[in-house]
């Protein structure tokens, strides 16, 4: 051993261990809490990150034990975006969200650069009318998609239903429904193709009922003063609990529609709204 290697171990000895540095680390630059189980953030985004509107990626924090505690959340702002959007539950046992929902501004979190999903324009053949179906966070990809440009090229009218058990939690959805018109980027695009319907299932709003129902014994359209979904005209995507996807899908298939996916695009594609 020489001299040099000695003094480096003695050094390296005596350094007091440094916080572990996160691998992927992007920084947290806003967050807002919308309910006391529903709150979104929005990060830096890596340079070398891109991404297709409605895709999901893998963040989380350190864990006990440091190693990453990772997540899937679907990105919540649109592939132009300069920033990255999440909106997502607080699960107060829940183990990477009971710590998630105390971060701030200034605070690192992981995100690995690893976009995937179901939810993307490429996996639907072209049509006229696109539907967005979600239920809670669920909301998520299409806030994504909302803001997309593709999604206003594509398609004459673009109806978003967002169902949630209370009033409050509708409010994440609705602000971003109201600002769409507005966005400096994209609002001329937008015009009056948006239909949003919410619906809650467990408090008293304008509408109420399960989006299946009011699909089912048709009173979405005569609501909206639209069409019945047709397999000629309609393209859909779901993203809510695995009990909701099952049985929206069943509806969907009952008017005609198939599932698609990127490698064969049909009428719909559905994704499970990740943490819940
Ligand atoms: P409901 O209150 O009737 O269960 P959750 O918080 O359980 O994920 O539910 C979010 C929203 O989605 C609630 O309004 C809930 O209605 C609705 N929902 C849950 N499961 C289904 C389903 N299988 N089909 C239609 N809507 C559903």
């Amino acid at each position: 051993m020489t001299e040099m290697t000695a003094v480096n171990r003695a050094v390296n000895e005596a350094t007091p261990v440094k916080p572990a540095h996160l691998p992927d680390a992007q920084t947290v630059t806003e967050v807002h809490h919308w309910t006391d189980r529903l709150f979104s953030f929005r990060v830096t985004r890596p340079k070398s990150l891109r991404f297709r509107s409605g895709e999901f990626v893998m963040i989380g924090l350190l864990g006990d034990n440091g190693k990453p505690l990772l997540r899937a959340y679907s990105i919540a702002s649109p592939a132009w975006d300069e920033e990255l959007e999440f909106y997502s539950i607080k699960v107060q046992d829940g183990p990477l969200t009971s710590r998630l929902q105390h971060i701030q501004p200034g605070d690192e979190i992981i995100l690995r650069p690893k976009p995937v999903g179901t939810l993307v324009h490429d996996a639907l053949l072209p049509g006229k009318r696109i539907w967005f179906f979600a239920t809670g966070t669920g909301f998520a990809p299409f806030a994504s998609l909302l803001r997309e440009p593709e999604t206003y090229e594509k398609y004459d009218q673009v109806i978003i239903t967002h169902t949630c058990r209370e009033v409050a939690e509708l409010e994440y959805g609705r602000r971003l429904v109201e600002s769409l018109k507005d966005d400096p980027l994209i609002g001329e695009l937008v015009g009056d193709k948006v239909l949003y319907y919410p619906t809650t299932t467990r408090e008293q709003s304008p509408k109420m009922g399960r989006i299946t129902t009011l699909l089912t014994d048709g009173t979405v359209f005569r609501d909206l003063g639209i069409d019945p979904m047709s397999p000629e005209t309609d393209r859909a995507m779901v993203c809510g609990s695995l009990g909701f996807n099952k049985d929206l899908k069943d509806v969907l298939e009952s008017f005609g529609l198939r599932e698609g996916a990127n490698s064969d695009p049909k009428e719909y594609v559905v994704e499970k709204a990740f943490v819940g």
